[in-house]
């Protein structure tokens, strides 16, 4: 039996969680890390239970590592890409959720490329929802696995100041991050050109830089972030090589950051664009790696959590 700490229902965000909450899940994460790196890597907490991960855009780490924690908690999984399912003859997003509902599934996980439709499925089935990125809102397990693997190398988020760069406006991932930071007493500086930063977003309680030198003066973490062309309608760089000259990350620029920084990046990463081979591939340093063993480690802990709150007949029609 798995002890519940997580008070609630979905995980479709980090805005309105805790402190409390948000370390209940990091607790329990650094103990999946464990069970990861052994042997017997299964467990049967959640033996009997469904969960669907429904992805609407495409996915590497995010997909995989649900699926491995689904499955190494002993759960069923099944996935499904919306490119090869009913959505391509027109079925709805409710239509889809309630077809997935009355298969008595315990959790469903969704990426989707608009902001708050993770939310909308949420109200309209009776699993718990997980949201796995929903267009430029939120990536809670994202922000929870970035937290946990600062955690680890730093020994503690409270009193860090963390950089995050590049296209926050298109991010979901920096948004997360910036909510949990703050929740967690880190302080959060944002770096991009004025076309990638949102014009409000010192409103969230950030420092906000244009110049990636500025920025990155006496940082601890150096968070990088991928320039989203596909959510973009226009251009917003001038150019990849202007980009990389005044935002890509490269040995020269991190020499402003903290001696011992670190560098992170949830990936997919475009090198050359965002950020050079060498910061991205050197050993001490980056910790793009073991981003994403905690991802595995964290859905677990969310699964887990989630699944407390479930009552033992599952829902459905
Ligand atoms: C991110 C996403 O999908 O929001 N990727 C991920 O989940 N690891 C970031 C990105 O796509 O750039």
């Amino acid at each position: 039996m798995n002890t519940r700490s997580f008070p609630h229902r979905h995980l479709l965000g980090i805005q309105g969680l805790t402190a409390p909450d948000i370390l209940s899940l990091l607790d329990l994460a650094d103990g999946y890390v464990e069970q990861n790196r052994s042997v017997d890597k299964r467990k049967n907490l959640l033996r009997g239970r469904t969960v669907i991960n429904l992805f609407f855009e495409n996915s590497t780490r995010t997909r995989t590592s649900f699926e491995l924690a689904g499955k190494r908690l002993g759960a069923d999984v099944i996935n499904m890409q919306a490119s090869a399912s009913s959505v391509q003859k027109g079925e709805t997003l409710i239509d889809t959720a309630m077809t997935l509902n009355a298969m008595h599934l315990d959790v469903l996980t969704v990426r989707h490329p608009d902001s708050g439709a993770v939310k909308l499925l949420s109200e309209k089935v009776n699993c718990a929802v997980i949201n796995a990125g929903d267009g430029a809102h939120e990536h809670p397990t994202q922000a929870l696995l970035d937290a946990l693997t600062i955690r680890r190398r730093k020994g503690r988020l409270s009193g860090l100041c963390v950089a995050i760069c590049g296209d926050v406006l298109h991010s979901r991932v920096a948004r997360s991050n910036i909510h949990l930071l703050n929740t967690l007493g880190a302080h959060v500086r944002l770096v991009g050109p004025r076309t990638l930063l949102p014009s409000k977003i010192a409103a969230l309680g950030v420092e906000v830089f244009h110049d990636m030198r500025a920025g990155l003066k006496d940082v601890d973490v150096v968070m990088m972030l991928r320039i989203q062309n596909e959510r973009m309608r226009g251009n917003f760089i001038p150019s990849v090589r202007e980009y990389f000259h005044f935002f890509g990350l490269d040995a020269e620029k991190l020499a402003l950051a903290k001696p011992d920084a670190v560098i992170m990046h949830p990936g997919p990463m475009n090198r050359g664009v965002e950020i050079d081979s060498d910061v991205a591939d050197d050993v001490e340093r980056s910790l793009i790696r073991e981003q994403v063993e905690m991802g595995v480690a964290v859905r677990m802990a969310c699964l887990d959590q989630l699944t407390c709150g479930l009552p033992e007949t599952a829902g459905g029609v």
